[in-house]
């Protein structure tokens, strides 16, 4: 019985979550994403919207063989392990560690991936949903001090 409630409460801590859009908006500000590397929030917004839904647990398999893993839908190929292909690991992360409703390595990781020279466009979802439109709707309600826009 011990064993049970811990086991409960450990799938509890590591337990996805999908986000409310401002809640998830006034999480990345916190953050430092407002702005980064250029980049407005409202944009990241937009990007995580259509590549995961605010949800954390959301993984999508390539045809490839990679995978994509939560909130940024960050791929095995390039960014994470999940000892399942050849990774280059440029996160220095296990893929599992981008699931859980503890996004700092999520966001972390986003921030290096966005460095690279693509940048923003290495997000599919952005680019067909994002890129070159009106993208404020996504802060609307949210109530939020944006230094850049
Ligand atoms: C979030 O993603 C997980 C894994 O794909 C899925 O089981 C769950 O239903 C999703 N939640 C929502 C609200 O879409
Ligand atoms: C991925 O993780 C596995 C298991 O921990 C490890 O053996 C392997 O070296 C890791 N690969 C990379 C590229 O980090
Ligand atoms: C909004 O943020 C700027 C700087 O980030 C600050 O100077 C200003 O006082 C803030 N305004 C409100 C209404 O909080």
């Amino acid at each position: 019985m011990k064993s049970l409630v811990f086991l409960l409460l450990a799938a509890v801590l590591v337990e996805g979550k999908v986000f409310e859009r401002c809640a998830w908006a006034r999480t990345m500000k916190s953050f430092g994403m407002d702005g980064y590397r250029g980049i407005s929030l409202a944009n990241w917004v937009c990007l995580t919207k259509w590549e995961s839904g605010y949800n954390t647990s959301a993984i999508n398999h390539n045809r490839d063989k990679s995978t994509d893993y939560g909130i940024f839908q960050i791929n095995s190929r390039w960014w994470c392990n999940d000892t399942r292909i050849k990774t280059a690991n440029g996160c220095q992360i296990m893929c599992s560690q981008l699931l859980t409703d503890d996004v700092s390595v999520a966001i972390r990781c986003a921030k290096q991936v966005v460095s690279d020279p693509q940048g923003i466009a290495a997000w599919v979802g952005w680019r067909v949903h994002c890129k070159n439109q009106d993208v404020t709707k996504y802060l609307d309600g949210c109530g939020l001090n944006l230094s850049f826009l």
